[in-house]
């Protein structure tokens, strides 16, 4: 019997993770748990500055098959399929990491957790912005929990996770994407303040306001991210320094700083979250069609201010507005992966069709678009 919260379509994943345990490993899994990427309504780049975000979950889902073991045996169903076995988990590296990862950030977090048999498999797009990372981290911590008999809360699994993240794997990101995992709920988009984790499910049932969000993953690869997202954060925390303030989310609204950069960081950090705030107000009083001018400004933002839009997603973006979406924004850290467009249901193929138009247009990759779905977070299928 599934449960009860479980997504129809991470039960057809975990069959495949099930085949895939079985024949790696020539035993049945102890149990099954899936974990879903996400896209961020708005509140982006505002995680690592105490600010607020407002994810919701994909139905793309990781799926672990785990049992308890002698060894630490990692198997990956991506591409032609890998194992990766290790007696430690010391220097695992590659996808592993964030199986292993996620493990020593367990264990660093006081909740100690034995070798495991895994194989994973997922749909969640890879490089596409769409948290394939996250979802694997999260799928495997509630995995080792259950096995390990641990009852762990479920933001503080979000910190555990992105501990891996940071500490293990070395990416510098915030906490958005491992909390969007762990806690969004099915039909809901979640709004998150990231000083505390606190947070509120708003309902998001688009269809009832005769609305479709597409998601447009630009097929194009991530460039100089890493490297780029770092220098954000040092912008960010440089200028909460000057300011005196433990992170930009409390600089006072028209704080000025002598660095024109600087100052430009701010400015999306600070209108950024009120968007947010707006956002939250405005679907919170049943409002989702008024939302799209916040989206857009978001995406105006970040392309001018913050600098992390590229020529694909800016295509994308200003393609769907042209065609006559309500609002379009990319989506996540940037530089590459995805946007999303909040456009009426009966104009979202010719909207489709013009965004596809322009990236072939621009000699562009051509997109691969899909209709979003409030999806639920990380649970056990069985
Ligand atoms: C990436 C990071 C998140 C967040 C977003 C931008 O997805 O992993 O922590 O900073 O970028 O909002």
């Amino acid at each position: 019997m599934p449960a009860a919260n479980a997504d129809v379509h991470a039960l057809e994943l975990a069959e495949t993770a099930e085949a895939a345990f079985r024949e790696v490993f020539g035993a049945e899994p102890e149990g099954l748990w899936a974990a879903p990427g996400r896209v961020n309504l708005i509140g982006e780049h505002t995680d690592y500055n105490d600010g607020f975000v407002m994810p919701f979950a994909l139905p793309f889902y990781a799926v672990a098959a785990v049992s308890k073991a002698e060894t630490w045996e990692f198997h990956s169903t991506y591409g032609a399929g890998s194992t990766v076995r290790s007696a430690t988990l010391e220097g695992v590296d590659g996808w592993a990491a964030y199986l292993a990862g996620t493990a020593w950030a367990l264990n660093e977090s006081g909740y100690p957790v034995g070798p495991v048999r895994v194989a994973v498999h997922s749909d969640v797009p890879h490089g596409a912005g769409l948290s394939s990372s996250a979802a694997l981290e999260c799928a495997i911590l509630i995995a080792l929990a259950d096995l390990y008999g641990h009852e762990i809360d479920r933001a503080e699994a979000a910190r555990i996770a992105q501990k891996a993240e940071n500490e293990y794997v070395g990416a510098p990101t915030g906490v958005l994407d491992q909390s969007a995992s762990l806690l969004c709920e099915a039909g809901h988009v979640m709004f998150m303040d990231c000083r505390d984790l606190s947070r509120e499910q708003e309902p998001f049932d688009l269809a009832a306001a005769g609305l479709t969000m597409l998601v447009i993953d630009t097929q194009a690869p991530h460039r100089h991210a890493d490297g780029e997202y770092g220098a954000r954060r040092a912008d960010c925390e440089e200028a909460a320094r000057q300011l005196g303030v433990s992170h930009l989310r409390d600089a006072p609204r028209h704080a000025k700083l002598d660095d024109e950069r600087l100052n430009k960081r701010m400015r999306h950090i600070l209108t950024e979250n009120e968007r947010v705030l707006k956002t939250a107000a405005l679907l919170k009083e049943g409002r989702v069609a008024e939302i799209g001018d916040l989206l857009t400004a978001s995406h105006t933002s970040l392309r001018y201010d913050y600098e992390v839009s590229s020529v694909e997603l800016d295509s994308a973006v200003d393609a769907a507005l042209g065609a006559g979406a309500l609002g379009a924004r990319m989506t996540g850290g940037g530089f590459g992966g995805s946007a999303i467009a909040l456009v009426e249901a009966a104009s979202a193929q010719k909207i489709e069709a013009a965004v596809t138009d322009a990236a072939a247009q621009a000699d562009l990759p051509t997109p691969r678009i899909f209709t979003a779905r409030a999806a639920a977070g990380a649970h056990r299928v069985r």
